[in-house]
């Protein structure tokens, strides 16, 4: 997503202090009085410019979501869209998800979206890919136990990738899907903005959930 460089990015998001949480240095996430209530929390990482996370939130009322985006003029967006929709139980943040363990307290989490995140194609980038056994080692000290991740692409190689590093890792797997769109467990899938631009192109949409490792 190229974006021409826009200033004042930062005083734009100060002005929706009940979406955008703000860290202290060095200080991680606090959950108490964040939500007003002891909801559930779900995040996604990557959230790009926020449907999924949004649409989630409305269609779930009863779970609280937190949305973490590298880049903060894509994650305006997102909570510019929001703030329109009024939507109380989502919360975002600029950060990037290397420093996770540095944001999120060990098993604070309850579940974690990956979708379509950028697939680093070359060989040399691969500790870069969010799925990179590092990476899921950082989600597994985050996420409470039991707690599921689930990640979606329409990029093979990067589906192969995932699924290469999860066995080496030897999580739990469940419900694996090469063509999201087809498949009868995904009827209440939500289009993410790059799921709707790839399928457009005749990609298929892959799926894994899992649990990542104890
Ligand atoms: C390909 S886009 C997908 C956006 C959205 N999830 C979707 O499906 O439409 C990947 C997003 O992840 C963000 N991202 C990539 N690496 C990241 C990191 N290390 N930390 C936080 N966000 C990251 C990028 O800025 C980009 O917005």
């Amino acid at each position: 997503m190229r974006l021409r460089k826009e200033h004042g990015v930062k005083e734009k998001l100060e002005e929706y202090k009940d979406l955008v949480v703000f860290l202290e240095e060095s200080k991680k996430m606090k959950f108490e009085g964040l939500f007003n209530n002891d909801n559930p929390i779900k995040a996604e990482f990557g959230i790009g410019k926020g449907r999924f996370i949004i649409e989630m939130a409305k269609r779930n009322p009863d779970i609280n979501y937190i949305g973490i985006e590298l880049r903060d003029q894509v994650l305006l967006k997102a909570v510019k869209k929001a703030d329109d929709e009024k939507i109380a139980n989502v919360k975002f943040l600029v950060a990037n998800i290397e420093n996770i363990t540095d944001i999120f307290e060990e098993n604070s989490l309850d579940g974690l979206y990956l979708n379509f995140s950028d697939p680093w194609p070359k060989k040399r980038h691969f500790k870069r890919r969010l799925t990179y056994r590092e990476f899921i080692s950082k989600y597994n000290v985050i996420l409470k136990e039991d707690s599921w991740i689930r990640f979606k692409t329409d990029n093979i190689s990067l589906f192969q990738f995932t699924l290469n590093e999860l066995a080496e890792l030897r999580v739990i797997m469940k419900e694996i899907s090469l063509d999201v769109h087809e498949d009868d467990g995904f009827v209440d899938n939500i289009m993410t903005e790059y799921e709707e631009k790839f399928s457009k192109k005749g990609n298929k949409i892959m799926s894994v959930t899992f649990m990542p490792h104890r």
